[in-house]
């Protein structure tokens, strides 16, 4: 089993450009190697990841957005997608934005009963990313999809089992033995067999995925740079409430 931790607790593991790239190369390796029979990915008691780091939202230079091919972000939730062993997710806290999109992209997702998962794009100016346009209306169906989508409502643990987006509720203090428990019973399956099975579970579903994709991505990568998201930006490191009255 590969454990990807995500760690930068100082600043509520945010996701940074050199991070997404280590998280991408760790799940290329593990794809490569023989000996990983599935993946885990973790974060810190607490919290799972606060999503994309903002600082790095205001300076990313055109191009190196969501559209860029060969982005950091891109390369990571590609890897992901593709990934052909298990991805097994312990939420081990608050999992903002990017944090909850990564899951629609996991087999097996343990939430702590501390958890918060909310994908509040539309309050930082910006459109979903990654197919959750598609995959989270799929899930839980359009009303509740706007709830969580065009309100940015945050899921409760049991709301994230209830819609799909979760497998079960664990005790804070239990969340990361499960999903590693779980991880190692694919040391005894056959390797062949899940990668087929997991390959026939996603192809339905691939193409018209990356089609939404590239189209969210064009989307959000224009977003970043539009006056509504610096004001959200902006307002999130000052500390205040955003002003959208003026749009
Ligand atoms: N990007 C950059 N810095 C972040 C961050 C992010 N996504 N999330 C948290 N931080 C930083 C804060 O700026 C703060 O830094 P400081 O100590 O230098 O002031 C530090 O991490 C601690 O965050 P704080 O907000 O004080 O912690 P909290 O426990 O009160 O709240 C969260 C935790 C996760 C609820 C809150 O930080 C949050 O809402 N973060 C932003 C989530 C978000 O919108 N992500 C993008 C989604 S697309």
């Amino acid at each position: 089993m590969a454990t990807i931790e995500i760690a930068r607790p100082e600043k509520k593991n945010a996701l940074t450009v050199a991070m997404y790239q280590a998280m991408a190369d760790a799940l290329n390796a593990a794809r490569a190697d023989a000996a990983v029979r599935a993946v885990l990915i973790t974060g810190q008691p607490g919290v799972f990841t606060s999503g994309n780091d903002i600082e790095d939202f205001m300076t990313r230079a055109p191009g190196q957005g969501t559209d860029a091919a060969d982005s950091p972000v891109l390369r990571f939730m590609r890897a992901l997608i593709e990934c052909d062993k298990p991805v097994v997710a312990a939420v081990t806290g608050a999992a903002i934005g990017i944090g909850t999109t990564m899951l629609l992209h996991c087999d097996f997702v343990y939430v702590s009963d501390e958890a918060r998962l909310a994908m509040p794009f539309v309050a930082l100016g910006l459109v979903p990313e990654f197919a959750s346009s598609l995959i989270v209306p799929q899930l839980m169906g359009h009303r509740r999809a706007a709830d969580k989508l065009l309100l940015g409502d945050p899921f409760t643990p049991e709301q994230a089992v209830e819609c799909g987006i979760a497998s079960a509720v664990l005790p804070a203090g239990e969340v990361v033995n499960h999903a590693r428990r779980v991880a190692e019973r694919f040391n005894a399956l056959p390797p062949g067999a899940v990668r087929e099975t997991k390959q026939l579970l996603r192809a339905p579903q691939a193409a018209q995925q990356l089609e939404v994709m590239r189209a969210e991505g064009a989307i959000f990568a224009r977003r970043l740079r539009s006056p509504e998201a610096m004001e959200a930006f902006q307002a999130f490191f000052q500390k205040r409430k955003p002003d959208f009255g003026k749009f």
